[in-house]
């Protein structure tokens, strides 16, 4: 019997198949691409991911799939691209196509450009039934004197306008990575691919509501999960990694621990 707001150890094929179909909300995962990491246990079949995936995420339910490319004999695998498109053979529509930009720690290459980036695709089940857009301040706001028309002799009118004071942000997001970036959770890092406690939330906070059911079915050290504890949304978690999955199970049990800390 699964119950919410738990972090299982298994393959996530197998422990999709224990789900009924239309059941997640959101899912915000990144897999473990291109062999670039060694994950202990490693089992990954796409074609199957991408099923499962579809059969339970809700009508109208996202998947955030966070992944880059790696780079074989100077050639990039593009290995991102081939998993979006076999999300949309299966039936998921390409809602956007996100950038993750990385303030540090960027990939050096002699002869290329320094990469800084990961795809962060967003895939939906039919058209999106939650879209809370995250805000920035615009640089220029409130009262100013705007051209309403310019009238056939050439001269502008102006006229007293209010500028907006938010706008809705760009869909490439940036984010320090590493201790104190990432997290801060010392424990996160004995995994080797964390990504940022901050992209989880922009996307729970963006593409969930309270109570909403945030599922990550390869959670490495469990971010997602904290993220959506944090934001009061339901949570699954799965790794294939026992040592994985037990770093992931303490995280989010920390979560109890810090909310304490900062009411007292
Ligand atoms: C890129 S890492 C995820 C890191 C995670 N986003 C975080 O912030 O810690 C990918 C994870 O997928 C797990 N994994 C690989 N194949 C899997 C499978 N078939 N089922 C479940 N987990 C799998 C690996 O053990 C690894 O922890």
């Amino acid at each position: 019997m699964i119950e919410l707001n738990k972090i299982y150890y298994s393959e996530c094929v197998e422990f999709m198949k224990e789900i009924k179909d239309n059941f997640f909300d959101l899912t915000v995962t990144s897999p473990p691409y291109d062999n670039l990491r060694d994950y202990k246990g490693y089992r990954f079949e796409i074609e199957k991911i991408a099923k499962e995936l579809f059969r339970v995420t809700k009508k109208g339910g996202i998947v955030i799939w966070v992944v880059g490319d790696k780079i074989k004999n100077g050639d990039r695998t593009l290995t991102s691209f081939t998993h979006a498109l076999r999300f949309q053979e299966i039936g998921f529509n390409v809602h956007d196509v996100m950038i993750y930009k990385k303030k540090n720690t960027p990939f050096m290459r002699s002869n290329a450009y320094t990469n800084c980036y990961e795809f962060m695709f967003v895939f939906s089940k039919g058209k999106p039934n939650t879209f809370n857009p995250l805000l920035i301040k615009t640089r220029r706001n409130g009262k100013e004197k705007l051209v309403a028309n310019k009238k056939a002799d050439g001269i502008n009118n102006k006229v007293w306008g209010t500028l907006k004071e938010e706008k809705t942000r760009i869909n490439i997001w940036e984010y320090a990575v590493g201790l104190g970036g990432t997290t801060n959770d010392k424990i996160a890092f004995k995994h080797p691919a964390v990504f940022p406690e901050k992209l989880a939330e922009d996307h729970i906070l963006s593409w969930t509501n309270e109570g909403d059911i945030v599922f990550d079915p390869m959670c490495g050290s469990g971010t997602t999960c904290k993220m959506a504890k944090i934001n009061n949304r339901k949570f699954i978690g799965v790794d294939i990694s026992e040592e994985y999955y037990k770093i992931a199970q303490e995280r989010v049990q920390m979560v109890n621990i810090q909310l304490r800390l900062s009411i007292e």
